[in-house]
């Protein structure tokens, strides 16, 4: 039996990331990021990233959305780099062939097993970092105003629209939220994008699950595999993280 690493939750700031010193293996290091800075904040992140990056940053048409990806990459480049003792802007990453971006320079020994995953929301950015095992992160935003029945019924599997049949009203929408940070954080471990169908698994959709993950299909085994579990918030948003349970030496 693999056991299960440590969770350890911080919010960062520039006197949080000071007392960055290690990722061990044991643990899963999360962070919460405001994305509600200042001008002269985004500007500093701006300047850590790629040109490539840049570029994209250059292309959101809307300002919230280039916000968001800046301040978060940005923050994203400055842990590593505390973690890996490297500078935030001599980083650079790869993509999966779904997109998922991972390490690939500079060449340190480090490198091969940091693993990484961010999510953005409105206002709110959550990073997550672990090494030897996949991890994947989600933050959403709830927006009352969506119709829950009709995206449950594309997106969410028989177990999980059965569970939320019996809700109504804040309680249907928080359960709902839930439900997708719990499935979206899954398929960003997993890192396969949708092409990891979202009816071939179950989460749960009960608060303060520390094991969301019920089923999957076909391979049973797999439920074993991952942990998905809740992260707490305000009540304007939900969150979940996964990680693999078995470390890849
Ligand atoms: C690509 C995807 C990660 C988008 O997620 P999202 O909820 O729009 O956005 P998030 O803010 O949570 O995550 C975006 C980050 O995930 C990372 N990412 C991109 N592709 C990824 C993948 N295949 N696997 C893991 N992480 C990925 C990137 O770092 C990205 O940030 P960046 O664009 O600033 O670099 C993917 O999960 C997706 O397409 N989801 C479809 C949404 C959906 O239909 N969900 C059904 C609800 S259950």
């Amino acid at each position: 039996m693999d056991s299960e690493p440590r969770v350890e939750i911080r919010d960062y700031s520039e006197a949080a990331l000071r007392t960055v010193t290690s990722l061990p293996p044991g643990v899963v290091h999360l962070w919460w990021r405001s994305l509600e800075e200042p001008e002269r904040e985004v500007q500093d992140c701006f300047a850590l990233l790629s040109r490539d990056e840049q570029d994209r940053a250059s292309r959101f048409r809307v300002d919230d959305a280039r916000k968001n990806f800046i301040l978060t990459r940005g923050t994203l480049r400055r842990l590593l780099a505390a973690y890996l003792r490297e500078k935030p802007d001599e980083l650079s990453f790869g993509l999966t062939k779904y997109g998922k971006p991972f390490l690939d320079g500079p060449p340190n020994a480090h490198f091969n097993d940091v693993r990484f995953n961010v999510s953005h929301a409105e206002g709110l950015a959550l990073l997550g970092f672990a090494r030897q095992r996949e991890i994947g992160v989600d933050v959403e935003r709830i927006r009352p105003e969506l119709d829950t029945w009709k995206l449950a019924e594309r997106f969410f599997s028989a177990h999980e629209r059965s569970a939320l049949k019996n809700l109504s009203g804040e309680e249907l929408h928080s359960a709902f939220f839930r439900c997708w940070s719990r499935k979206e954080a899954y398929i960003k471990a997993r890192g396969e994008g949708l092409s990891l169908p979202l009816s071939q698994f179950d989460v749960s959709i009960a608060p303060n699950e520390s094991h969301a993950l019920v089923a999957t299909r076909p391979d049973a085994t797999e439920a074993g595999r991952w942990v998905v579990r809740d992260l707490a918030t305000t009540r304007e948003y939900a969150a979940a993280c996964a990680f693999s349970l078995k470390p890849e030496i």
